[in-house]
């Protein structure tokens, strides 16, 4: 059987943080043995992806997703386990496994600060030795589906958010890799800006392009993966398609009330059985079932008992899939030992 693109196998990152000792003058503290607790921000990861996947790897703040891809990018070193990247191992060498992939980090930019856009994406192509004819024809492409025309001759300190992104997304494909990380793409960006970048992203894996996805927004990849994989505290704890996950979610809806005056909200467990109630008499939200309430039967239960100021109704987050993870609402598929 043929390697699959990309392959974990127990991989681990333990980062050391000193703990704060005793208040020691400055000249002793030397003289003792530092202490530092260990933290886990990898855990023991298998993962496979194949030529051609396009995966989300979601999870909350600081489950581990950024430390995963830059083991994957060889930025960083596993403490243990192994990691191959196109049959690159990419701590090791790093050069040959960045001809492989193209890296996005939606929180950092690799555009230089002072330099014409234009003028980054050469120094690229210097690096990369990507051929005149090539780089021609593929800059050309990236500038029409991105619409770069504009910020060419712009410095990156220069650039908008989103104009930055368009301009990061292009810098990590000008080598036409055949691996895209892309860490958190569309944080920060508006509505426009973001369909325009999930389009992109679309066509990519379209063209067989492999990606793995990391976002906060379920928004990002509901057109582009396939397959949804959760993380949390450096664990896998849920591998699978995104379809069944969606089917889940899409049963789940909350709704959130601000009643005119406070409210019991005993009596309001009371009138909505199976439904799940939190939150203040103030303000307080109603977690349900679509398949056993609609929005107007909850609607119409708080109303009987409350005058209702306002309300809202939330489609669910990624936050809600991992809740739903924890809670055994989805069927475990993990990735399994190797083949
Ligand atoms: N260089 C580092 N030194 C020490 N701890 C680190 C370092 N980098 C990450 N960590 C810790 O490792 C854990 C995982 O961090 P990571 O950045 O991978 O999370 P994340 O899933 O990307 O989170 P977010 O959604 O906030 O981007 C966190 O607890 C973080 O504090
Ligand atoms: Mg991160």
């Amino acid at each position: 059987m043929d390697e699959p693109l990309i392959r974990a196998r127990a991989l681990t990152k333990t980062f050391r943080r000193p703990d704060k000792g005793p208040g020691l003058a400055g000249s002793a503290r030397h003289l003792i043995t530092r202490k530092y607790t260990e933290h886990h921000a990898i855990d023991g990861i298998d993962l496979d992806v194949a030529a051609g996947e396009a995966v989300a790897y979601v999870g909350r703040n600081g489950a581990g997703k950024s430390t995963t891809v830059k083991l994957l990018t060889g930025i960083l070193v596993p403490s243990s386990g192994e990691v191959r990247v196109a049959g690159v191992v990419p701590h090791q060498d790093r050069i040959a496994n960045a001809r492989n992939i193209g890296v996005v980090f939606g929180q950092r930019t690799q555009l230089w600060w002072d330099l014409p856009v234009r003028e980054t994406f050469t120094l690229l192509r210097d690096m990369y030795r990507i051929p005149p004819e090539r780089y021609r024809a593929t800059l050309a492409r990236l500038t029409e589906v991105l619409d770069l025309g504009p910020l060419l001759p712009v410095t990156g300190r220069k650039l908008s958010l989103g104009q930055r992104m368009r301009a990061d997304l292009a810098a990590a494909l000008l080598h036409e890799p055949p691996i895209v990380y892309l860490d958190e793409p569309t944080i920060g960006l508006d509505i426009e800006v973001k369909d325009r970048v999930r389009e992109f992203l679309r066509d990519l894996v379209a063209n067989g392009t492999t990606v793995l996805l990391t976002t906060h927004d379920l928004g990002d990849i509901e057109d582009v993966c396939r397959r949804i994989v959760i993380v949390d505290g450096g664990r896998i704890i849920h591998d699978g398609p995104l379809a069944a996950v969606r089917d889940e979610l899409a049963r789940e809806r909350s709704m959130h009330v601000q009643p005119a005056v406070p409210v019991d909200l005993a009596a309001i467990r009371a009138a909505l059985p199976g439904t799940e109630v939190s939150g203040e008499p103030g303000e307080f939200s109603i977690r349900f079932d679509r398949f056993a309430y609609s929005a107007g039967q909850v609607a119409a239960a708080v109303m009987g008992l409350a005058e209702i100021r306002d309300f809202r109704i939330d489609e669910p987050g990624i936050e809600d899939v991992v809740r739903r993870v924890y809670e055994g609402g989805l069927v475990e598929s993990p990735t399994g030992a190797p083949a």
